[in-house]
């Protein structure tokens, strides 16, 4: 089998990775990555058999990319607040039922369509904010603040609160990855001890006083549960939508912004028709699949691809690279707008750990790339040089974009 240079850390992976993976689906479907101790799974067919699997494919580390736990001191730090605090993404059946089935009662369509003018009022102000200004980095002027904001609503926490709430973020998805220095862990540790603890507190604070939130409807829809989870385990999962709800779209706009800059008649199409913008974000959404993958790990001997992998062999299950699979896309590379398949994409994942927020998260993209095209006329990269993609193992989004617009 060919060997298959994967370093999605590379600066040359983090530009453009996609020729790997289109290498691999042909010669290596699933091959082996010795650098991460990691069995990576590229074809359409096989991540689809992978992600329905979920008793062969557990979901305990779904989201650690480093093959190593931390070291005894981090642990430490992270003793201190809730190890067992569990990870709807990392956890596996009854658990993940007990802990799901609240959230689809808490967090209902009627929830998420209620949300749509606050988006669209938190876009408009976000603009307001620079849109005099002609050039701005919109990264982090509009796409880390807008799902961030929106969370924070859904959710029930202080706006005065985000700011902390996205450094704690951002430390508690670098402790998954372990590849800083240990002091840099030991502050990320330290940090995400204060996240739990953050969420504790605020649980226990709706328990004694329920508000319209939706924290108060999961506290609601837990004590209407035979087995109920703990308080704890609960406090667990605003922690987690709150991550998983910002850290996504950020990418996603960023990425969508990108490829229609890249592409004039695109932009210009999408401009005169503004009907296609849901068939533009499956496209985005397939095309740069804002988590290009995340992680199982073998609960027995199983055939993957051709290829047989022992029981606890870790796997990287590539959503990004399927997205791109010439098996199921016709002219996967090219954005398509109109492609009646688009779709089938698996940006979303699929099985019993489809992505909770896919409704929301298209909404929010639905709001905002319309408005980010109609406010800011000329739109144009403010500099031509290589974009900055985020370092992060398991995901694809760019940390700044600098644009500017006639003003
Ligand atoms: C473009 C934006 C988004 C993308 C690309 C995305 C992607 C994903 C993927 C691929 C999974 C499945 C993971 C797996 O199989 O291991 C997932 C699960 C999840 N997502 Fe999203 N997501 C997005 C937005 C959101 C939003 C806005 C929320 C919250 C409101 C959210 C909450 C969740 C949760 C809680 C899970 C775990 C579900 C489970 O384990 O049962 N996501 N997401």
């Amino acid at each position: 089998m060919p060997e298959i240079a994967f370093d999605p850390l590379s600066p040359e992976q983090r530009a453009d990775p996609f020729p790997v993976y289109a290498e691999a689906r042909r010669d290596a479907p699933v091959f082996y990555a010795p650098a991460f101790d990691l069995w990576v799974v590229t074809r359409y067919d096989d991540v689809l058999a992978v992600l329905k699997d979920h008793e062969t494919f557990s979901s305990r580390n779904a989201l650690r990319s480093a093959p190593r736990e931390p070291p005894p001191e981090v642990r430490d730090v992270l003793a201190e607040g809730w190890p067992e605090m569990p990870i709807i993404l990392d956890s596996d059946p009854p658990l993940h039922e007990r802990i799901r089935r609240p959230i689809t009662k808490a967090f209902t369509p009627r929830r998420v369509a209620e949300l749509a003018p606050r988006i669209e009022a938190i876009a408009q102000e976000l603009l307001d904010g620079f849109i005099a200004d002609g050039e701005a980095d919109i990264v982090e002027r509009f796409a880390w603040p807008l799902p961030l904001r929106v969370m924070g609503e859904l959710i029930g926490v202080p706006a005065d609160d985000l700011p902390w709430l996205h450094d704690r973020s951002r430390e508690w998805l670098s402790l998954y990855g372990a590849s800083g220095s240990v002091e840099e862990q030991l502050a990320a540790a330290e940090g995400t001890v204060a996240f739990q603890r953050y969420f504790v507190n605020v649980m226990e604070e709706r328990a004694r006083e329920p508000r319209d939130d939706l924290m108060s409807a999961l506290l609601a829809a837990v004590a209407e549960e035979d087995d109920p989870i703990s308080l704890v385990e609960l406090a667990g999962v605003p922690l987690d939508l709150l991550v998983a709800g910002h850290v996504t779209v950020t990418r996603a706009i960023g990425s969508a912004l990108v490829l229609l800059l890249r592409d004039p008649e695109a932009l210009a199409e999408l401009q005169r028709e503004p009907e296609l913008v849901a068939g533009a974000i499956e496209e985005i959404l397939r095309l740069e699949s804002p988590a290009q993958g995340l992680f199982r790990e073998t609960t027995r001997d199983v055939e993957l691809g051709g290829v047989r992998l022992p029981r606890g062999a870790r796997l990287m299950v590539h959503f990004g690279s399927a997205n791109r699979d010439e098996r199921q896309f016709a002219e996967p590379d090219r954005y398509r707008p109109r492609r009646t398949d688009g779709a089938k994409h698996v940006a979303f994942g699929k099985g019993i750990h489809f992505c909770i927020g896919a409704p929301l998260a298209r909404l929010e993209l639905a709001i905002a790339l319309p408005l980010l095209l109609e406010r800011l006329p000329n739109l144009r990269r403010a500099d031509e040089g290589p974009l900055a993609y985020d370092p992060i193992f398991f995901a694809r989004g760019l940390s700044s974009l600098r644009l500017a617009w006639d003003a």
